[in-house]
């Protein structure tokens, strides 16, 4: 799926070589059409994920790099939308969690068999990050969180803070690599609850 855009946009990007820098617009709309036209695969994959909200739009026009004004209005109006599970009860089950980190399932669109929107959705954190030591494949796109609490601790305060930082990214860093999970609708505040603990949960291996 990914490789039909990335050839796209490296024909837009070549081809707005030989246009004038005024025809921005044109490209624009060209990528536009482009994403549109090539990402129409995968159960329930409604086209309205493509539509920038104001948060995204601020990230492309400034190509992540918000003035401080428009960094600060991002993570208000991210705070704002932050839900919380019954009860709030934000520390949830570390073993469920952990099953959480590790699978990438749901939501993806490739050309061999898109996801079935039935099955519950994973985080796929050990994309950008490494949590489990013993988990060799992770990335780094993200900071490590192993030994997560040797460097914050688990008071209340951090059990809030990773819950919305994992349910919304950008509450806390205005254009954050990290996907908005909880926002997105990918993984539920239960699920994040999970999360929260596998993060925070001293018997969690990520803390062994
Ligand atoms: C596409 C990459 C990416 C994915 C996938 C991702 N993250 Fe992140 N994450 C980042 C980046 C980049 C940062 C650092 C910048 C920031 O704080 O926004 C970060 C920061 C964090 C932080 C804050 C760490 C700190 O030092 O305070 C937590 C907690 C976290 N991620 C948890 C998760 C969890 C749990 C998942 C899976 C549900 C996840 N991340 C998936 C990229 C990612």
């Amino acid at each position: 799926m990914k490789k039909p855009i990335l050839a796209s946009l490296a024909l837009i990007i070549l081809a707005g070589g030989a246009w004038a820098a005024d025809d921005d617009k044109a490209i624009q709309a060209l990528v536009d059409q482009y994403i549109s036209t090539g990402y129409q695969q995968g159960e329930k994959q409604h086209s309205e994920r493509l539509k920038q909200d104001e948060t995204l739009k601020t990230c492309s026009e400034t190509r992540n790099k918000p003035s401080d004004d428009q960094a600060k209005t991002i993570m208000e109006r991210e705070k704002a939308t932050i839900k919380y599970p019954e009860g709030n009860k934000m520390l949830g089950n570390w073993e469920k969690g952990k099953e959480v980190f590790n699978t990438g399932f749901g939501m993806r669109v490739g050309v061999i068999a898109p996801d079935k929107a039935d099955k519950p959705r994973g985080g796929n954190c050990y994309a950008c990050h490494t949590a489990d030591p013993k988990e060799v494949a992770a990335g780094n796109i993200g900071n490590s969180l192993t030994g997560y609490i040797k460097v914050r601790g688990n008071s209340e305060e951090v059990v809030k803070y990773t819950y919305e930082k994992i349910f919304n990214s950008q509450s806390y860093v205005a254009c954050s690599n990290m996907p908005r999970f909880g926002h997105n609708g990918v993984l539920s505040p239960e699920q994040i609850a999970d999360l929260v603990a596998f993060l925070v949960d001293p018997a969690s291996p990520v803390n062994k």
